[in-house]
């Protein structure tokens, strides 16, 4: 196990004993990839994906109620100081470009104990307004040779109003370590005509929770969703949000939050330039770049597992779809990256090709619980050579 010189002193490592324990979990935390990869990987790869993925998150769960574990944690996963570059994106500070993409909690449950982990922020949700179990299991499938998942979870979560009131004990925007962002989707029991309503009542749930909020018109799990990105119902959409999102800031004389929306990779770019034009119009914060696909390529073209496929195969498409949007809003549009990314290189081309911010999903379940540690280094390093 190796040790090495910790870079900068905070209150963990105040004593001599502190500083000791620090650099043990900084070690642990280092070596904990490699034993990821050769031996728990192993275990729960035995496992029904599922399973695997709720005992991930039990686990979270659990470290996230140990506040001095998790700040001893975060002491040794976050940036070095030498590297420490914190992102500035619509009027939010992120300690790293790493972030936890939707999915993975979507009931609030892990995202306390993430910055241990290195990330530099989370997304929960999906939540609808109505609690929901999903589609029937099994419903997430691995392909390790390939590197992929493809799922069809269908937005099982426990609904708005369970899911406010968990937030409501946990650390509040303004009083947390990293951003929040909240990503609504549509309840399957509403009709496709009452989408808007839908989306409303999970606002006017759960804005007050959240630094950011994402608008998810890009599942594909959901009969119908993906009719939202076209342009006459995303206007009625976008524009009814804002106006709840303005009437909410005027009324708590706070601030407008952050609205994003998540796209879909198998928009056309005549698609894409539509959604832009209403993203501007509405002047919503940016964009996120992608959602899982129903594109099957190469070796899935014989798999006939329904539901959106994500990690490797997804990465270039995604990639693609990053450099038009940032090439067509010459940069202005904030875009967070998600789709594909494996390592430090396919995390390197998202942020070359305009991202600025990155989420992983796909790759930490196959690299593992310090993968957004190892990636904000180096994304970090990398800049820093520019
Ligand atoms: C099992 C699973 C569940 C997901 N659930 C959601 C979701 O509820 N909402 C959402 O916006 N994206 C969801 N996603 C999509 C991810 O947030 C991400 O956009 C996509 O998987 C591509 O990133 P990746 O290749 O790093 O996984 C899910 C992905 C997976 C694998």
């Amino acid at each position: 196990m190796e040790i090495e010189a910790a870079p900068r002193k905070d209150k963990n490592e105040g004593c001599h004993g502190g500083h000791l324990i620090f650099l043990k979990a900084r070690a642990v935390s280092r070596d904990m990839g490699f034993i990821y990869e050769e031996v728990v990987r192993r275990g729960m790869f035995e496992l029904d994906c599922e399973l695997a993925h709720e005992l991930g998150v039990k686990a979270m769960e659990g470290l996230g109620r140990f506040t001095p574990a998790c700040r001893l944690l975060e002491a040794a996963t976050r940036l070095p100081s030498s590297l420490y570059r914190p992102i500035e994106a619509f009027g939010l500070t992120f300690p790293n470009a790493i972030g936890l993409a939707a999915g993975f909690d979507k009931n609030a449950r892990a995202w306390p104990a993430a910055a241990a982990l290195g990330f530099g922020h989370v997304e929960i949700g999906t939540v609808t307004a109505l609690a929901q179990p999903g589609n029937p299991a099994p419903r997430m499938f691995r392909y390790p040779e390939q590197q992929a998942v493809i799922n069809r979870m269908g937005f099982n979560n426990d609904g708005a109003e369970a899911v406010a009131s968990r937030l409501a004990k946990q650390a509040g925007p303004g009083k947390r370590r990293i951003p929040l962002g909240i990503n609504l989707g549509k309840s399957k029991a509403t009709a496709l005509e009452d989408a808007v309503t839908d989306y409303l009542t999970s606002f006017a749930a759960l804005a007050d929770h959240a630094d950011y909020l994402v608008l998810n018109v890009s599942s594909p799990n959901t009969p119908g969703l993906r009719q939202l990105q076209d342009v006459k119902p995303l206007r009625e959409l976008l524009g009814a949000i804002m106006a709840a999102n303005r009437a909410r800031a005027a009324k708590t004389s706070g601030k407008v939050l952050p609205v994003l929306l998540k796209i879909a990779p198998d928009l056309t770019f005549p698609q894409i330039d539509g959604a832009l034009e209403v993203i501007s119009e509405f002047g919503l914060a940016g964009v996120i770049a992608t959602n899982t696909t129903l594109e099957r390529p190469g070796y899935f073209a014989a798999v006939g597992q329904a539901g959106g496929l994500s990690g490797a195969p997804l990465g270039a498409r995604s990639t693609n779809i990053i450099s038009y949007i940032s090439k067509t809003t010459h940069g202005r549009l904030p875009i967070i990256g998600v789709g594909g990314i494996m390592d430090e290189k396919g995390a390197g081309e998202k942020m070359d090709a305009g991202a600025t911010l990155l989420q992983v999903y796909t790759g930490m379940i196959y690299r593992g619980p310090f993968f957004a540690r190892d990636l904000s280094r180096a994304v970090a390093a990398r800049q820093r050579r520019f």
